[in-house]
This record gives structure tokens, C-alpha cells and sequence, in this order.
């Protein structure tokens, strides 16, 4: 089947939905990460929709939209090459007239460890995600645990607002070395790359302990150690579904995750592990 790309919202309602319609967001720039879940949209649906779209409402006055990896004919060569069914590729005019008024808010969720350093960033996010599944109607859609809050507000939002959506989490996909795969990792110098592995270092040597102030601090340690090139926003070990710190005495599955800056470029990571098991 010869991939449709549908560059407006006129475009794609002309697409016929075929049997289970699976939705993989994206804002382009593929790489390895977009294309494991791409893959598993493959297995689940027998049509995958895979959007590419520079969302500008989800970056800071002072962020990357404008030099943000835009990388179309590429990203189309992956999609072709993973079986994809239907781009759909909006203008930033298409999606947003002037005129528009409503947006959803991520609430006190989207306010904390991501969001505090990021004011706006998850309303932006859950803004478009929501657009972009009243105009593909999928039965499905597949996010990355690569962005753990993100993850989680859409799951929220899903059950805040009775969406029929299911959602699927693939895990992150990363480099030999451990970084984590990322559309802004080619901004990263030789030098930058080797100082920005010690996020994954620090998360697994946190996720080596069990107890969560020894977690916090076997992981602090490995920051602390990469020298001033690093600048961290945050080292933050949390419950999945909420975002919110864990207390010393929590059970279960926890996210220990970091941001931070490495040259110009800010980095996140995030790695899920049980705290305290019995
Ligand atoms: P983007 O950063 O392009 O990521 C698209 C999807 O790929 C997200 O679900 C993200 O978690 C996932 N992803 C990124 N790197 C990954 C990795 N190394 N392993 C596995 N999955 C990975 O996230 C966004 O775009 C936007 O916020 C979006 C949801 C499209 C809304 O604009």
C-alpha cells in the first residue's frame, strides 16, 4: 500500500478509516524510539496514522521551536519503510486558527517535576494530543515511557475525560551506552555526548538501590560527578500515576527521573523501579 500523506485536516478526512486505527504522535525528526513505536502500533492495528507536527503551544518563549530538527523527507522514508499507512503532516495555520479560545489544562500534574521547569508545556501537550485524536479518531495510541509524565497526563486526560482511546507505553529505546534516544541529541558535541551519559549512569545506579533515600542519593552522586558541563534541573523519584515525590516508606513501581543541561542542549531520561519490595 503506497503511504497517504495528508498535509491539512481536509486531507485527512477524506482517509477511510480501515479496522482498527492506531495513532503514533510524533513531532518528526524519526529515529529508532519513533520507530519502535510505530512498530507496535504495526502489531496492534491494521491501519497506523503517524503524526508529525512541531506543536508550537508546547515550547517556552525561550525554547527550541524555532531550531527544532525538521527533518520531513527523512521522517516519510521511515514511516514508508515501517509499513506505515497515513502521515498526516498540519501546518501550525491548520491546527490553530487566531480565533481560538479553549484548551485543556494538565492541572496541578502538569505543574510539578517536569512542569514546574516547563510552565505550560503539558497544557500544550495535552492540547494537541487531544486535536490530534478528535481529527484521526484512533481506537488506539502509543506514547513513550521515554517521556514518563507525558505519559501519564495522557493517560489522565483519557480518564478525566472519557476518552474511548486506549493508550499504550513502549519503553525507551536507547544507544549501546545507555543514552536515551532523542530528536535533540544530534545537537550534542562529542564532548556534550559523553557528559550526557551520566543521566542514564545515575539512573541506573539509583535503580540499583532499593530503599528511596538511598536511590536518591547513589543517584545524585553520579550527577554531582560529571563535572559543570552538567546542570541539573531536577533528580526526582516519584509515583508513576501522579508525578508526586514518594515518602521513605513507599511500595512498588516508582519513576526516578532527570532533566538537565548539557551545553545548550536539556536532556531528559527516566527509568521505572520497585521501591522497598517485600
Ligand atoms: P516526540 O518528542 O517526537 O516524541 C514522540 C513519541 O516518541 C513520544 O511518545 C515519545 O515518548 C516517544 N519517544 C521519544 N524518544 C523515545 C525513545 N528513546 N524511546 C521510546 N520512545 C521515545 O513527545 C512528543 O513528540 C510530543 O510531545 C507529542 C506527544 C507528539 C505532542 O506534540
Amino acid at each position: 500500500m503506497e503511504l497517504i500523506v495528508a498535509r491539512n485536516r481536509e486531507d485527512l478526512v477524506k482517509v477511510r478509516h480501515e479496522g482498527t486505527v492506531a495513532l503514533v504522535p510524533t513531532m518528526g525528526a524519526l529515529h529508532e524510539g519513533h520507530r519502535s513505536l510505530i512498530r507496535q502500533a504495526r502489531v496492534r492495528a491494521d491501519q497506523v496514522v503517524v503524526s508529525i507536527f512541531v506543536n508550537p503551544l508546547q515550547f517556552g518563549p525561550n525554547e527550541d521551536f524555532s531550531r527544532y530538527p525538521r527533518t520531513f523527507e527523512a521522517d516519510l522514508d521511515v514511516c514508508r519503510a515501517e509499513g506505515v499507512d497515513v502521515v498526516f503532516h498540519p501546518s501550525a495555520e491548520d491546527m490553530y486558527t487566531p480565533d481560538r479560545q479553549v484548551s485543556v489544562s494538565a492541572g496541578e500534574m502538569g505543574r510539578v517535576v517536569e512542569g514546574a521547569f516547563r510552565p505550560g508545556h503539558f497544557d500544550g501537550v495535552l492540547t494537541v494530543v487531544l486535536k490530534l485524536f478528535n481529527l484521526v479518531r484512533p481506537d488506539l495510541a502509543v506514547f513513550g515511557q521515554k517521556d514518563a509524565q507525558q505519559l501519564a497526563l495522557i493517560r489522565r486526560m483519557v480518564a478525566d475525560l472519557d476518552l474511548p482511546i486506549e493508550i499504550l507505553g513502549a519503553p525507551t529505546v536507547r544507544e549501546p551506552d545507555g543514552l536515551a534516544l532523542s530528536s535533540r541529541n544530534r545537537y550534542l558535541s562529542d564532548d556534550d555526548r559523553r557528559v550526557a551519559l551520566a543521566l542514564s549512569r545515575a539512573l541506573r545506579t539509583g535503580a540499583a538501590e532499593l530503599a528511596p533515600a538511598e536511590i536518591r542519593r547513589a543517584a545524585r552522586a553520579v550527577l554531582d560527578a560529571a563535572g559543570p558541563e552538567l546542570t541539573v534541573d531536577y533528580l526526582a523519584l516519584v509515583d508513576p500515576a501522579t508525578f508526586a515525590e514518594v515518602s521513605d516508606d513507599y511500595v512498588g513501581l516508582a519513576v526516578l527521573a532527570v532533566a538537565a543541561k548539557v551545553g545548550g542542549t536539556r536532556l531528559i531520561d527516566n527509568v521505572t523501579l520497585t521501591l522497598n519490595p517485600a
